[in-house]
C-alpha cells in the first residue's frame, strides 16, 4: 500500500490552526505537519469535526462511512488546505456539534461527556493508523495532550503489529481525569486499570494513558522536560515521568514564519525588518490610536496576548499596572480567562483610560497588531511548557519580559551583565515569579528603553533568532525514525 519511502505520520490533535484554536497546541498542529512535509514526510492530521472545523472545510470529501456513533451518523472526511495541510476530519455531530469552547461548557466547567468524546476520537485514530478505515496507514502516530492520550493504549492493546506512538505533553495541568466507572466503556483490557496503566488515584487519566503506553514522550522544551520530572513541576506525575526519563525528551516549538512576518503582515501599516526598524513606529502610532490611547511615540507600549490565568502570572501583572503607568508606560491587554484577572485589568483601564486598554476576547488580527505595534510583551508565567508569544515577539522586534521557567528560559537570553557584554541578550527574564521580581523586571525594561541604542541592539538580536519550525521538525523526524 505504501507507494514511496516517505515516513507516514498521523498527528492526533483536538486543535489545528487555522481550523480551530484555543491556544498554542493549534499553532503547533497547524505548522509542524507543513514543516515535516517540507522535510519529506507524509503527514496527516486527525481532527474532530467541531463546528468551526466543519465550516472552514466545506467541500471536504467523504473517505469512510462509519455507521452510527453516539446515536448519530458519522463519517471521515478528507480535506487539504491551500497551504497543503492534509486533514482527516471526524464528522460525528452527536459528539462534536457543540458550540463554544471544545472542552468547557457555558459555565466554564469541563463538559460532562468529554470522556466519551475523546475516547471515541482516540479509538478511531488508532483504527486509521492501523489502516482499518481508509486506504492509508501510519508508520508513527504522534498524539498531542490528553485528548489523544488513549490512542497509545489502544495501539498497545493490539495483538498484531501496530505503528509506534509518540505522545507530546503540551501542558501537564490538563490531565483528562474522569471517574473510574467510565473505564468499562473504553474497551481496553481490564488490566489497564492499574497503577501501571490509566489508573490515577482511583480515577482514569487520559494524560497518564499517553505517558504510560506511548513508545516515546516528548514535551515542548528541554527545560519543561526536566521540570516535569520533579515533584514541584510534575503536577502529580513527577515520579512517573522521572521513571520514564530515558524515553522522554524536550523539543522546542517553532512558529509559522510566513504567518508571523513583520515584513509582509497586513496589520503593519509599513512592513519592517531588523534593517528598517524605524518603520515599526508607524504601526505603534496606529495601534495607540486604534486602542484609544494617548498618542505618545516615546512612551513604551507593553502588551499581553494570552489566556488570562494564574499559569500565565497575569494576576501579578494586574497588580503592577499602576507602576507601569506611573513610570510613563502604556499597556494593552488582549485575552480572556479567569474572571478575577479580567476584572482587575478592566478596573485598571478604568483608572487609566488614556494609558491602558483591555480587550476581553480572542482576536487573531489584534494579536498580530499588538506584536507589531508594541515595544515589549509580557509573559510572566509561573510555568510555561514552551510558549509561542515570546517567539512571535522576538520575530517582531518586541522585547519579551518573561518568567525564567520552561520554554521561556530556553528561548530568551536574559539581559544580565554577561549576556549584555557578549552582546547576545534578547529579553528580560525574572525569577522567582512574584510581585517584587516582576516590578524589578519592569524597572529594568524602562532603563533599557531609555537607551535606544542598547534597546535596538537587543531587539535586533531577537529578530535574528531562528524561530521557524525547520530545526524542530528535523528533530521530530529523527525521533520518528528512531522509534
Ligand atoms: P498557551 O497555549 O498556553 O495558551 P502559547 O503561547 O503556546 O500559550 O500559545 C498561545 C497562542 O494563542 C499564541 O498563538 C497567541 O498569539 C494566541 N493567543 C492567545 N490569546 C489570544 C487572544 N486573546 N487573541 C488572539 N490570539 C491569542
Ligand atoms: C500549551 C502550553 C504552551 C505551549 C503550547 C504549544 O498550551 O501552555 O506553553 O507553547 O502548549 O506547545
Amino acid at each position: 500500500m505504501k507507494k514511496n519511502n516517505a515516513q507516514r505520520i498521523l498527528m492526533v490533535t483536538s486543535e489545528c490552526f487555522p481550523l480551530i484554536k484555543t491556544g498554542g497546541l493549534a499553532d503547533v498542529a497547524g505548522a509542524l505537519p507543513l514543516a515535516l512535509k517540507a522535510a519529506g514526510a507524509e503527514t496527516r492530521v486527525f481532527l474532530p469535526g467541531f463546528p468551526d472545523v466543519m465550516k472552514a472545510t466545506a467541500g471536504a470529501k467523504r473517505i469512510c462511512k462509519l455507521g452510527t456513533i453516539a446515536g448519530g451518523p458519522a463519517q471521515l472526511l478528507s480535506y487539504v488546505s491551500k497551504a497543503g495541510l492534509d486533514v482527516i476530519i471526524l464528522d460525528a455531530p452527536e459528539l462534536f456539534d457543540i458550540s463554544g469552547n471544545p472542552y468547557l461548557d457555558e459555565k466554564s466547567q469541563d463538559r460532562a461527556d468529554n470522556h466519551l468524546r475523546y475516547a471515541i476520537f482516540a479509538r478511531l485514530a488508532a483504527d486509521i493508523a492501523l489502516g482499518k478505515l481508509i486506504d492509508w496507514q501510519a508508520d508513527v502516530v504522534h498524539c498531542h495532550d490528553w485528548q489523544a492520550g488513549l490512542t497509545p493504549a489502544y495501539l498497545k492493546a493490539e495483538t498484531g503489529t501496530a505503528p509506534k506512538t509518540i505522545f507530546t505533553i503540551h501542558n501537564l495541568a490538563f490531565q483528562g481525569l474522569f471517574p473510574k466507572d467510565i473505564f468499562n466503556g473504553l474497551g481496553l483490557p481490564d488490566c489497564y486499570f492499574a497503577a501501571d496503566g490509566v489508573e490515577y488515584w482511583d480515577q482514569v487519566s487520559y494524560m497518564k494513558s499517553g505517558i504510560m503506553f506511548s513508545d516515546w514522550i516528548t514535551t515542548v522544551s528541554p527545560t519543561y522536560a526536566s521540570e516535569i520530572q520533579t515533584d514541584e513541576g510534575g503536577m502529580g506525575f513527577g515520579g512517573l515521568l522521572a521513571s520514564r526519563g530515558h524515553t522522554l525528551s524536550g523539543i522546542i516549538n517553532g512558529i509559522d514564519t510566513d504567518i508571523w512576518n513583520p515584513e509582509t503582515d497586513p496589520v503593519c501599516v509599513k512592513g519592517y525588518s531588523s534593517k528598517k526598524l524605524s518603520d515599526k513606529a508607524v504601526t505603534k502610532k496606529a495601534l495607540q490610536q486604534k486602542q484609544g490611547l494617548r498618542a505618545a511615540p516615546k512612551a513604551p507600549v507593553f502588551c499581553v496576548i494570552s489566556r488570562l490565568t494564574t499559569q500565565k502570572g497575569l494576576d501579578l501583572l494586574a497588580g503592577a499596572v499602576d507602576h507601569i503607568v506611573h513610570l510613563g508606560g502604556q499597556l494593552i491587554v488582549l485575552g480572556s480567562g479567569d474572571k478575577t484577572i479580567e476584572d482587575a485589568f478592566l478596573a485598571a483601564a478604568k483608572r487609566h483610560p488614556t494609558e491602558v486598554s483591555v480587550t476581553i476576547g480572542y482576536d487573531e488580527q489584534l494579536a498580530h497588531m499588538l506584536q507589531a505595534g508594541s515595544d515589549a510583551n509580557f509573559i510572566p508565567s509561573r510555568f510555561e511548557p514552551c510558549g509561542l508569544t515570546q517567539l512571535c515577539a522576538l520575530r517582531y522586534g518586541t522585547l519579551p519580559i518573561v518568567g525564567r521557567v520552561g520554554g521561556l528560559s530556553d528561548t530568551i537570553i536574559d539581559t544580565n551583565a554577561a549576556a549584555m557584554q557578549a552582546g547576545v541578550a534578547t529579553g528580560v527574564q525574572f525569577f522567582p515569579i512574584n510581585q517584587t521580581t516582576l516590578a524589578h523586571a519592569i524597572d529594568q525594561t524602562f532603563d533599557l528603553y531609555a537607551a535606544p541604542r542598547i534597546w535596538n541592539k537587543i531587539i535586533r538580536n531577537g529578530m535574528k533568532q531562528d524561530v521557524s519550525w525547520a530545526a524542530p521538525a528535523a528533530e521530530y523526524l529523527k525521533l520518528y525514525k528512531s522509534v
